[in-house]
């Protein structure tokens, strides 16, 4: 079977033969046969806008891939950082390169004591934490000058280093800051997942060592949150680091995507959604009024999975590991009623509307103790990983700029109107 499909412009008879490769059609055949037409794809529903190697996602099967890995052997075996790793470098790394990973990382965890006091804290007392993250990442650009030199590997992979070390920082700085408690700085005796709680919730405590159930279930969410392809704000990384950005700028630009409350900013729509509820028997009538199509169904559904989210059902059982540990969230038992009315309403089941990764993730870090204006940094944190491995091998691909076309449908060329004729 011969890989490629042929287009014919019918009003001229033309017709071009395009290659197949990869499974997907190269549209610089297609430029050659209509020069200035452009595929009408808003929301890129259609489009590949690059090759990739990191992440493989089957949306009808519920597969995800790291590297070839699949989710559920790294959720169930590895630990952040070495996905980190795999992430940044394609292969898991040796005993000696995990250990000079953990160690790199270990040692850059701390902020510049003026980036603290004097930009940190100028913020409002009740500054949004995903806002306080998102500029204060952006403002770590002005810190670290050297890092507009993107050409060179070395300084790219201890820019790297440093933004997956100060994210955790950051993140726990945002909470403390907005909660009026001091902050705690980075340990090295802790492990990364473990670092970032005694940052986030220790009190006085010196010696504060999270629960291992919780650690554990802290690690399996960054794990499963530290890629997934060309989402929202992977492509905004990659957009904007196609125009050279420096790599501090380039995942402020992705945080601010994934702050939206359809990206990750889903995870805290879906707690608010489920204290909006309020009690088990109020789900039947939410679930009728989401129907009428003026309200979305926070957690469901996903652009990609139609079938399944295999993060959701990774997170769900892992809830129950957090619930023995904290009690049961009261909330639990709305939202499994609230899947359960919605997975047998044909609403729902026609239009492939399932659970995603978001659903009951932030059940588990409320349990865990996490305000919900936390939520979409926890997210930001584990992502971050994937951000900067899109980001490297964009620039390793040598890619264009990012520029999309647009279909022109405003009034065509008029003459200026002085204002006292108008
Ligand atoms: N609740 C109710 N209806 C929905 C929902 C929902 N959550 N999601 C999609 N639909 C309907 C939508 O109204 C449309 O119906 P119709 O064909 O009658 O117009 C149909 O399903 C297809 O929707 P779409 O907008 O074309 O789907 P999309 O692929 O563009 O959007 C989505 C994907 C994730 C933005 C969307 O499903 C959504 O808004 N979900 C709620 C927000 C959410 O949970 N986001 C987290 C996504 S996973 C984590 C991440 O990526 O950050």
């Amino acid at each position: 079977m011969t890989e490629t499909i042929t287009i014919t412009d019918n009003r001229t008879g033309e017709s071009v033969e395009v290659p197949i490769v990869n499974g997907a059609v190269d549209a610089a055949e297609w430029r050659k046969l209509m020069p200035g037409m452009w595929f009408l794809d808003p929301g890129f529903v259609t489009t590949a806008s690059t090759e990739s190697a990191i992440t493989y996602l089957d949306g009808a099967n519920g597969v995800l891939e790291y590297r070839g890995y699949p989710i559920e052997q790294l959720a169930e075996s590895s630990s952040h950082l070495e996905v980190a790793y795999l992430l940044l470098n394609g292969e898991l790394p040796s005993a000696v390169e995990l250990d000079e990973w953990v160690t790199d990382i270990t040692h850059h965890t701390f902020l510049h004591e003026n980036f603290r006091k004097r930009i940190h804290d100028a913020f409002h007392y009740n500054a949004h934490p995903m806002g306080l993250l998102t500029s204060s990442v952006a403002g770590l650009s002005t810190f670290y000058p050297e890092s507009k030199d993107i050409e060179d590997p070395a300084n790219r992979h201890h820019q790297i280093v440093r933004l997956v070390a100060k994210m955790p920082t950051l993140a726990a700085s945002a909470y403390r800051f907005n909660r009026g408690l001091p902050f705690v700085f980075p340990r090295n005796d802790l492990d990364y997942v473990s670092n970032f709680l005694a940052m986030m919730f220790s009190i006085a405590d010196d010696e504060y060592v999270p629960d291992p159930a919780l650690r554990r279930a802290m690690e399996l969410l960054f794990i499963l949150h530290a890629d997934h392809e060309q989402n929202c704000s992977t492509t905004a990384a990659r957009v904007v680091g196609s125009a050279h950005a420096d790599p501090y700028v380039t995942v402020a630009a992705a945080s601010a995507a994934l702050y939206g409350p359809r990206h990750g900013g889903a995870n805290e729509a879906v707690l608010k959604m489920l204290n909006e509820i309020g009690s088990y028997d109020n789900v039947d009538a939410y679930v009728e009024r989401i129907k009428t199509g003026d309200e979305r169904l926070m957690g469901f559904g996903h652009r990609v999975y139609k079938n399944y989210d295999p993060r959701a059902t990774i997170i769900k059982e892992a809830a129950h590991d957090v619930f023995a540990v904290t009690g049961q969230n009261p909330l639990l038992d709305i939202a499994l009623k609230l899947e359960e009315v919605a997975l047998a309403d044909p609403y729902f089941v026609d239009r492939k509307l399932y659970p995603n990764v978001d659903f009951y993730s932030g059940l588990i870090y409320q349990s865990m103790g996490f305000p919900i204006a936390m939520f979409t940094v926890l997210f930001a944190i584990p992502r971050t990983v994937g951000w900067l491995a899109h980001w490297q091998e964009m620039l390793e691909q040598e890619s264009r700029i990012a520029r999309p076309r647009q279909v022109y449908t405003g009034l065509p060329t008029r003459k200026y109107v002085p204002i006292a004729d108008r």
